[in-house]
């Protein structure tokens, strides 16, 4: 299982001088969620991002969210758990946590991307101030070209179930993937029987609810890798996805009803300054020390 981690890649160019200002009652904690076949505290991806905001922020108090009782249930859970149950899960562990009560910052990573949006929608309270989506695919996916551990019976076995059906009731209640499963050629099913993704994103009804809590955000910031070859198709990454009835031409999220009708709150956030979209050079989750630093960081403070 381990093999099939998405091991952020760290190319080490040299310290970057980041100077933390705080304030009286410290810096704001941070609730970290990690991607599909990572966990927690893995020491080569989220260990190591935990322990270089550690460094630069000194007294920083970082939750990475482990769901599951240990390690491997963390990884298991990221591809068998009803997304719906984890992101209860994780409002009540966010809701039980004393230092988090004053409000926290959120980083997701990849799938943990759009887990924690979906936090911040229906959990209000403790609040997410900043919401950093690193990879996160806001609209889906319709496919995994190169699924971690390309050889892996995992990714074939998820890949057999999304075939199989993914709207099919059996799969959306067995596999999170088929939950934020996106066809574009079957947006009818994909609003109807989508367990997560479809309500997460107000395709059924809109959920006024939904849209306070999200614009309550300081800010929401979407990463995309502009070389990626994971996520089919990357600009779900900035909340854009293929024109409907095809997958080839993609839209970006000002041209989406989602937008337009603004049925999420996310025009208003834009006129508000509160989008942010950054591009990263490079594959799925691979970017330098240097980068995260300077792009990251500032929106962890
Ligand atoms: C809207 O979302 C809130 C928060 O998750 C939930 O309590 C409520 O039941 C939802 N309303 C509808 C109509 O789905
Ligand atoms: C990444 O993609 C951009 C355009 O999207 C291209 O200009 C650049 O050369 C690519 N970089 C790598 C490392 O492939």
């Amino acid at each position: 299982m381990a093999s099939i981690g998405f091991p952020v890649t760290l190319l080490l160019l040299g310290g970057s001088c980041w100077l933390s200002l705080g304030s009286a009652a410290g810096p704001v904690p941070l609730v970290i969620w990690h991607g599909m076949g990572d966990s927690c505290c893995n020491p080569e991806s989220i260990g190591y991002i935990k322990k270089i905001v550690e460094e630069k922020i000194p007294g920083i108090y970082i939750l990475s969210l482990m769901i599951g009782k240990n390690l491997i249930e963390d990884v298991e859970n990221g591809f068998l758990m009803n997304v719906n149950d984890q992101v209860k899960l994780v409002c009540g562990i966010l809701a039980k946590d004393p230092k988090l009560q004053g409000g926290f910052n959120a980083m997701g990573f990849s799938q943990g991307g759009q887990f924690l949006r979906a936090v911040v929608q229906r959990c209000p309270s403790p609040p997410m101030l900043n919401l950093v989506s690193v990879g996160g695919q806001h609209q889906g996916v319709y496919g995994f070209p190169r699924c971690p551990g390309e050889s892996s019976r995992l990714c074939d076995w998820i890949r057999k179930m999304l075939d199989l059906g993914a709207y099919t009731q059996a799969v959306q209640e067995r596999l999170v993937q088929a939950q934020y499963w996106h066809d574009p050629l079957n947006e009818e099913e994909y609003r109807k029987n989508s367990l997560f993704l479809a309500d997460v994103n107000q395709e059924r009804c809109i959920n006024q609810t939904y849209k306070k809590n999200l614009m309550s955000l300081k800010k929401f910031v979407m990463v995309k890798f502009l070389n990626d070859t994971m996520v089919d198709p990357p600009a779900s990454e900035w909340f854009g996805y293929y024109r409907s009835g095809q997958a080839k031409e993609t839209i970006p999220l000002k041209e989406t009803l989602l937008y337009t009708e603004d049925r999420l709150g996310l025009k208003e956030m834009d006129k508000a300054g509160k989008l942010v979209y950054l591009g990263a050079e490079g594959d799925h989750l691979h970017f330098s020390k240097e980068w995260f630093f300077k792009n990251i960081l500032p929106f962890l403070q």
